[in-house]
């Protein structure tokens, strides 16, 4: 077969960067304390250590059977790492820590994985690029998740790496016209760009006018609807939302702390006075429950499109500010930041119809459930990962947060909560008008 060096070369990138998610994942374990690799901070998900398996599990499971012709050489862990687990308001999990193989265990298996990948992968081509592409972002999303879940972890358990906030007034609030036209969503199969199934394939939606706000809703925003009583009123949620509500008795959002004089944010490594000029991250049915309280409503996935890559003319860009690559002067993203930045803080990111802060700085929820595009097909060497949650009971994020890799910042990215799930980077700007 002829290789050509421009596929080498490519092939090559994509080697370096599974090394550098790699780093990336290596250096967020190296965050928590050892004693505490086996604590559960999120009572839904698995254990720490439960990650730290199914990072390398899930490479060797899928690159193994066309990489190498090496056998498997512990069945166990592959399948018991091969998977991480997505209750939808269901049981928890009560598996205890001695349920878990010994750490050296974990290690030792992930070393011979990375050892026995890199021996197979360094021939050209040995694999195609969707697959190296699937092993990248999958890791990459963990990196993210994994923040979330560290983020609940007590702060002694962590190992600081303390960082400088920016906290100003916060910007006045502005509603932004955005006239009908027609917006694409997903990615077409001829493009040359890696997607995940979901975002095929490519299809034009016409979307009726509408107004969006200028900014993500800030921590000062929602302070007003918490104190006019907004976790009381029941006729603000749907009747799911406030079962859920009341369940857990929560009354404000979970990375905020009322202690001493005031209202106090949970950022990754302390405990600060809540910066108003933040976007705050809540859960789908809380930010759903504070657009009611505003007169306001959700942006559909359509709509958030429009409003961040349309134009007047019709056209449509990369990114919101144009085709130019995402950059710091754009917002906190790719793994630079822990906590996020004041809502206006980067006017260069702004889109064609002036809305700011679209991307990075924390996913915004949409109204839309998570469904297939016209056209989807699953993955045949990863039939669930999204088939599994078209299921009504997921909502679709749009946008990328502070911990989100820059090549999950393209325009056809889609994520994906369920919305009683309290822990994501996620928050929200309203809509209003037609639907
Ligand atoms: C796309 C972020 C919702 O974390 O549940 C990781 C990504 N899927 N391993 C998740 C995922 C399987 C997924 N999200
Ligand atoms: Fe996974």
């Amino acid at each position: 077969m002829l290789v050509t060096q421009d596929k080498i070369g490519k092939y090559q990138e994509l080697l370096r960067r599974l090394d550098q998610a790699r780093a990336q994942t290596d250096k967020l374990f190296d965050l928590v304390r050892p004693d505490s690799l086996y604590d559960r901070p999120i009572p839904e998900r698995h254990r720490i250590v439960f990650y730290i398996g199914h990072l390398e599990a899930f490479d060797w499971n899928l690159l193994r059977p066309v990489a190498s012709s090496m056998p498997p050489f512990d069945a166990e862990l592959d399948r018991l790492f091969a998977f991480g687990i997505d209750p939808v308001d269901g049981g928890l999990p009560s598996d205890q820590p001695s349920d878990w193989p010994a750490l050296e265990q974990v290690r030792r298996y992930g070393a011979r994985i990375r050892e026995s990948l890199h021996r197979s992968l360094d021939r050209p081509e040995s694999v195609s690029d969707t697959l190296l592409n699937t092993a990248i972002e999958h890791r990459l999303m963990h990196a993210e998740t994994l923040a979330y879940m560290l983020h609940q972890l007590p702060l002694e358990k962590k190992i600081r790496q303390p960082q400088a906030f920016t906290e100003r007034g916060q910007p006045r609030p502005e509603t932004i016209e955005i006239p009908d036209g027609c917006v694409t969503l997903g990615l077409s199969r001829h493009d040359q760009q890696f997607g995940w199934d979901n975002e095929y394939e490519a299809h034009p939606v016409s979307v009726p006018r509408f107004a969006m706000d200028r900014y993500k809703v800030t921590n000062g925003q929602y302070l007003e609807f918490v104190r006019a009583g907004g976790y009381q009123d029941r006729s603000l949620w749907t009747a799911a939302d406030w079962e859920w509500k009341t369940a857990h008795d929560i009354s404000h959002p979970g990375f905020w702390n009322p202690i001493g004089d005031g209202w106090h944010l949970k950022t990754m490594f302390e405990e600060i006075p809540l910066p108003l000029s933040w976007p705050v991250y809540v859960s789908h049915a809380e930010a759903a429950a504070y657009a009611r309280w505003a007169g306001k409503r959700l942006p559909t996935e359509a709509e958030w499109q429009r409003a961040a890559y349309g134009s007047r003319s019709g056209a449509e860009r990369a990114f919101p500010w144009g085709e130019q690559m995402p950059g710091a002067e754009h917002g906190y993203f790719d793994h630079e930041r822990w906590d996020p930045a004041p809502v206006d803080a980067f006017p260069s990111g702004r889109s064609a119809f002036g809305l700011d802060g679209l991307l990075a700085n924390g996913w915004e929820w949409t109204s839309s459930p998570f469904e297939p595009f016209p056209g989807f097909r699953a993955f045949p060497f990863y039939e669930g990962y999204s088939a599994n949650f078209f299921d009504g009971k997921h909502y679709v994020m749009k946008g990328g947060s502070p911990r989100t890799d820059r090549s999950m910042l393209r325009r056809s990215f889609r994520n994906w909560f369920q919305p009683h799930y309290p822990y994501v980077y996620a928050g929200f700007r309203c809509a209003s008008g037609s639907k």
